[in-house]
């Protein structure tokens, strides 16, 4: 792309979670979709968009596997004079695995987007639609989809009420957004941004569940482009068995847009 000519962009993936509810006892870039690895499909489609001149990637402490499946498309990517792909150690939340990731970033770098390796069919457009808002000047600017459920906050009921919560709120389903990653920013910005959460409490550290909350408590404006539905984050056996399909069907090949 034109524009990833004049930034100089790093790709951080966040893979050091436990995937605990997809229930198959290995972390979730382990889990195979498609006969390989998540995180294979993950890297496969960052580096398909082109966008990329580093790749960082946080993967648990110690996993010998995931550090072999990233050391063998570094190679792969070198041969084809692709990105640079370094893995550091993951956090025990993902901002500590954020953080961890950045601190790896090389020197020169401009921007960085921030994609969770649970989402492992991103299309390439969405990875273009974020690096030309930034090229546009963004310094934030995050992938959505309009919300179609009507979604309602709640609190807790107190004993003897007849059902455990009570709704206290329907925001307006208009201005709702289901953000998906890869989330893009200025370097410099991201940087700030996390260091201004260096002094929350544990609880609130592990509240963060986006990068982009981390720029909005700046005061920075965060802009919106269109995400996609292949973007779907793989959570339960069901998101498994939908990206199963997708990968079948004829939403095939992957990575593109359909
Ligand atoms: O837990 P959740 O599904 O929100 O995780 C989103 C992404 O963050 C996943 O790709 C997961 O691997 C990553 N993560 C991480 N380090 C953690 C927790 C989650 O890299 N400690």
């Amino acid at each position: 792309m034109n524009e990833s000519v004049q930034m100089k962009i790093a790709v951080v993936v966040v893979a050091a979670g436990s995937g605990e509810r997809l229930g198959h006892g290995v972390p979730k870039a382990r889990v195979p979709l498609g006969g390989e690895p998540m995180l294979v499909h993950s890297l496969r489609g960052i580096l398909a968009s082109g966008v990329a001149s580093q790749i960082a990637v946080a993967i648990p402490a110690d996993d010998e596997i995931l550090r072999g499946i990233c050391g063998s498309l570094s190679a792969e990517a070198a041969g084809a004079q692709g990105p640079e792909i370094v893995v550091v150690d993951g956090g025990g939340t993902r901002a500590e695995s954020v953080a961890a990731a950045l601190a790896a970033i090389a020197p020169g770098t401009t921007a960085v987007l921030i994609h969770d390796a649970a989402r492992p069919l991103t299309p390439v457009e969405v990875y273009h639609r974020v690096v030309k808002s930034l090229a546009a000047g963004a310094l934030a600017v995050i992938p959505a989809l309009a919300v179609v459920d009507t979604v309602k906050t709640v609190t807790p009921t107190a004993p003897g009420e007849p059902a455990v919560e009570r709704v206290s709120g329907t925001p307006g389903r208009s201005q709702l957004r289901a953000i998906q990653t890869p989330q893009g920013f200025d370097l410099a910005t991201l940087r700030r941004a996390h260091e201004g959460a260096a002094g929350m409490s544990a609880a609130e550290y592990a509240a963060i569940t986006d990068d982009a909350m981390l720029v909005e408590a700046l005061g920075e404006p965060v802009y919106v482009v269109h995400g996609s539905p292949h973007s779907l984050k793989i959570t339960t056996p069901t998101d498994l068995l939908l990206a199963e399909a997708m990968l079948q069907g004829p939403l095939a090949p992957r990575w593109i847009e359909g």
